[in-house]
């Protein structure tokens, strides 16, 4: 049978998007117990916590062409912005597991990557992230105010270098910080975070788009973006002071941190 195209939650998840349509069609009393139960297994291998999954769909569910038209955003924020179930479970792990408390987000949108480290959070821990559109932030809000830690999220509303400027004349330190915006910014955005003092002792920086759809790496003509990301990791790669893996999740992740807080030895 065909693959059903109506719902494009899950776009970015193919796995986890064929898996919930196995369970779909396994309902009927001719198939096996087992196959039902191993489907159910594989399904809560990458689960999303349920406030995350009503995220994502409200996001795909969202009229953002009439929001655009109507002059709520200022341009068409495609759901394909999304950061997707699969790669917010990675971000979610590696913000718990090193006893995060304070985490930066570089670009919002609705909320995805936000609401999976908030989650990870103990109860007085928090996620600032900055979204250059006001119309994106409400939506974010609207989404965000319905998760139970919802209230660990601050949307911080500019241009994401002035508001790191505000962030590091109040002298905060991000444990975890996800840099994932405009991709003409991320050198500025590295920069900026070593300068200015912004990632706290021990901490990850995660970088989100850096194979960008394989272009860096293609040996071929690209646009500018991927020319910015061209930039930015052969930035990082030069740098002697950190440590730094590249995953090839979803669009490519990159994990980086202080070569101090790596070679203990
Ligand atoms: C790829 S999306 C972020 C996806 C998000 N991290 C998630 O979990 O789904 C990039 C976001 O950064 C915002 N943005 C773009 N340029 C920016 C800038 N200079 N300052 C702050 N936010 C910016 C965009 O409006 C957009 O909402």
């Amino acid at each position: 049978m065909a693959e059903r195209r109506d719902d494009r939650s899950y776009s970015f998840d193919p796995v986890y998007r064929h898996l919930l349509r196995a369970r779909e069609l396994s309902q009927n009393d001719d198939v096996p117990r087992d196959l039902k139960a191993e489907i159910n297994r594989a399904i809560e291998l990458c689960q999303p916590s349920p406030a995350l999954d009503h995220l994502i769909k409200e996001t795909f569910a969202y009229p953002w062409e009439d929001a655009h038209k109507e002059g709520r955003v200022s341009y068409y924020a495609t759901p394909r912005m999304l950061t997707g179930n699969v790669e917010a479970q990675l971000i979610k792990l590696i913000t718990s597991g090193g006893k995060a408390n304070m985490v930066l987000e570089i670009g919002l949108y609705t909320g995805c990557s936000s609401l999976a480290m908030a989650e990870a959070l103990p109860k007085d821990g928090k996620v600032v992230s900055l979204e250059i559109d006001k119309g994106i932030a409400d939506v974010a809000r609207s989404f965000l105010n319905r998760s139970p830690v919802g209230n660990k999220i601050e949307i911080m509303i500019g241009p994401a270098l002035n508001s790191l400027e505000i962030l590091a004349e109040k002298q905060m330190k991000f444990d975890v910080i996800f840099i994932d915006a405009d991709k003409t910014g991320y050198v500025q955005y590295y920069r900026t975070i070593f300068e200015k003092d912004l990632l706290a002792s021990e901490g990850t920086i995660i970088v989100d788009n850096v194979l960008k759809d394989g272009d860096p790496y293609s040996g071929e003509e690209y646009e500018s973006n991927s020319g910015a990301i061209s930039e930015f990791n052969e930035m990082v790669l030069r740098d002697k002071n950190v440590h730094k893996v590249m995953i090839p999740v979803r669009d490519g992740v990159y994990l980086i941190r202080r070569m101090e807080d790596t070679e203990k030895a």
